[in-house]
């Protein structure tokens, strides 16, 4: 047997046991006459004595071992003479009776502790010994919990754990696909699935029902601290339902998932915004409802003075940022270059100052200190506050304002990681329109149904139709999104013309679906969760990657295994593929 305990479970009442433990040396402390080792497993740290009177070849053995070393010791538990409240083992610790070297280590390339001393790139290089780290087990372990919950609700609400395959042909979420050459169909690629979504709809016709997966998705697109080429989702879908159905079921589970996982209550209904609601108070389809800062229009208060730069605006809109009146010019300087960023591309910013005696503004010279007062309490500003205002487009500067709402809300400890607030969002648009290419296209995917009452604007007004469509947000972040999908085929038709497809493409790149459908399809509609999402939510971490094992950097790449990479040239003669210099 490698060991009668684990590092993490003796305590006060194990005293006088003599035990088995094995594991990582994470310190070795030589003291002349004692030595003292922290042992690691991922349970926990034990400490390890070797004293003067132990037996000599235990002494021998603890002089070689150093740091990460995988060793194993017999040795009886002893109460500590200084004990350690900050560690649970920390009322006893082990007196060697004998040591064995299970494994020999290198020097590690940075430490392996709570907090690291490594860097990123050093530490996703060597991933394996930074998920020894007891930070990245316990975002591991959150994780797996999760996904038992997760289980748990769905599998006792009747849903079936069905796979899907990840070979399959391109999948329409709007990102870039990732291809697989075949072997056997010359010149053929597979597409890896951005999601399971025609799948899951071949599930309902099929007369599944209720269906779920936990399932790997690809996207090659840009990525971010919450986007990643490879995730997971929670991908749901179920038959005979309307939208409140698939609210009222989900929102169940977001509760189950606060109560089991994190011991949070949510009493209160979810709050359903809809779509152009967040738009016009927040600048975002994600508002952070965490803190308040709400927008407010104030075009018609503000144009028509003089001021050229809002009259030729087609929109006005600010908001109070909460006790920032003594913000110093330098502050609002750089909030001012924060806007201007090439990034958030605003012109400039307005601001107005309120005090207990009056207002102050960058644009004073232009309104009357009684119009200044009205656009502040407009914005529902009180005296201490500043008011900051943008102008210009209208979809655009609420965009930019919604920037500068969360940095200023950054600034102020607003957006507090333990806090929660989560909503849905619904009533989406059915579509966007694209300047670049002068077309139309689906905000969620070509299957959302429109909603029945907005059919009649299908041909004369597409812009103005709402979808069946809703997305779960929280602080900030898309969590989850869905919609319940068109089961007409006739109206299938008319979402894929509007989408620029002719009938030849739309049946060569959905006619499996289309084909289906004809045998009986059931009313359906679903959702998906992002997995990674909710875990780092749940963790209180901004960034995916710390709840994923084996994550890709920036760039995609993961820098462990090193790939993508190069393959031989037999595998490309097989596949039938030639290489070219990436600048031809
Ligand atoms: P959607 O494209 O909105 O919907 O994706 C659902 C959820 O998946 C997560 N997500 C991601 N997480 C990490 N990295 C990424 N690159 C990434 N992309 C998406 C988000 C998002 O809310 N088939 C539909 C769902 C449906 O209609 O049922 C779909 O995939 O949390």
């Amino acid at each position: 047997m490698y060991r009668t305990h684990t590092c993490g479970c003796l305590r006060a009442c194990n005293v006088n046991q003599t035990v088995t433990l094995a594991g990582w040396v994470q310190k070795v402390r030589n003291l002349g006459a004692m030595t003292f080792i922290d042992l690691r497993d991922r349970y926990g740290i034990t400490q390890i004595v070797v004293e003067e009177h132990s037996p000599a070849e235990a002494r021998e053995t603890v002089c070689r071992v150093g740091r990460e070393w995988v060793i194993q010791v017999v040795g009886k538990v002893v109460e500590r003479q200084s004990k350690n409240p900050k560690m649970p083992t920390g009322d006893i610790e082990v007196t060697a009776e004998k040591v064995a070297i299970l494994h020999e280590a290198e020097v590690p390339p940075f430490t392996i502790e709570e907090v690291s001393d490594g860097g990123d790139d050093l530490r996703m290089k060597y991933r394996y010994l930074d998920l020894r780290r007891p930070p990245l087990q316990r975002n591991m372990i959150l994780r797996h919990k999760m996904a038992q919950e997760i289980r748990r609700f769905l599998s006792d609400e009747g849903f079936l754990e069905i796979e899907t395959p990840c070979l399959v042909g391109s999948t329409p979420e709007g990102a870039r696909d990732f291809v697989v050459p075949s072997r056997m169909s010359p010149n053929q690629f597979y597409a890896l699935p951005q999601s399971p979504q025609t799948l899951k709809q071949l599930l309902m016709v099929a007369g599944y029902d209720k269906y779920f997966q936990i399932v790997r998705c690809f996207r090659d697109e840009d990525l971010r601290a919450d986007r990643q080429p490879e995730f997971t989702q929670i991908d749901c879908e179920m038959s005979f339902v309307e939208q409140e159905d698939v609210l009222e079921i989900f929102e169940r589970w977001a509760k189950h998932m606060f109560r089991h996982v994190m011991g949070i209550e949510l009493t209160e209904p979810l709050r359903r915004m809809p779509w152009i609601e967040a738009m016009e108070k927040y600048g975002s389809d994600k508002p952070d409802l965490r803190f308040g800062m709400e927008f407010a229009e104030i075009t018609d208060l503000a144009k028509g003075h003089g001021f050229s730069v809002f009259d030729e605006a087609e929109y006005i809109t600010g908001f109070a940022a909460t006790g920032c009146a003594a913000y110093t010019r330098k502050q609002i300087d750089s909030l001012t270059e924060f806007v201007k960023r090439q990034q958030i591309g605003a012109k400039g910013l307005v601001w107005i100052r309120v005090a207990e005696d009056g207002v102050k503004s960058s644009i004073d010279k232009f309104y009357s200190p009684e119009e200044v007062r009205a656009m502040a309490e407009r914005c529902g500003a009180v005296a201490g506050d500043m008011v900051f205002i943008l102008c210009g487009k209208k979809f655009k500067t609420l965009t930019q304002l919604c920037a500068l709402r969360l940095e200023v809300a950054q600034q102020l400890g607003l957006r507090d990681p333990q806090k929660f607030a989560p909503l849905w969002v619904v009533d989406f648009p059915l579509f966007e329109w694209d300047d670049e290419t002068q077309r139309y296209y689906a905000v969620h995917h070509p299957f959302t149904s429109p909603k029945l009452e907005d059919v009649q604007y299908l041909d004369s007004d597409p812009g103005r139709v709402r979808a069946n469509a809703y997305d779960f947000v929280c602080n900030g972040t898309e969590i989850g999104g869905g919609s319940i999908r068109i089961h007409d085929s006739k109206l299938q038709e008319k979402m894929f013309e509007l989408l620029g497809f002719t009938p030849e493409e739309a049946q060569k790149r959905f006619g499996f679906l289309m084909n289906a459908f004809k045998y009986g399809a059931p009313p359906h509609g679903g959702l998906a969760f992002g997995f990674d999402r909710l875990c780092s939510l749940f963790g209180g971490s901004e960034s995916i990657r710390d709840y994923i094992a084996f994550p890709k950097n920036n760039a995609g790449r993961d820098v462990m295994l090193d790939a993508p990479g190069y393959i031989d040239q037999t595998q490309l003669d097989e596949l039938y593929l030639q290489l070219r210099k990436p600048e031809e």
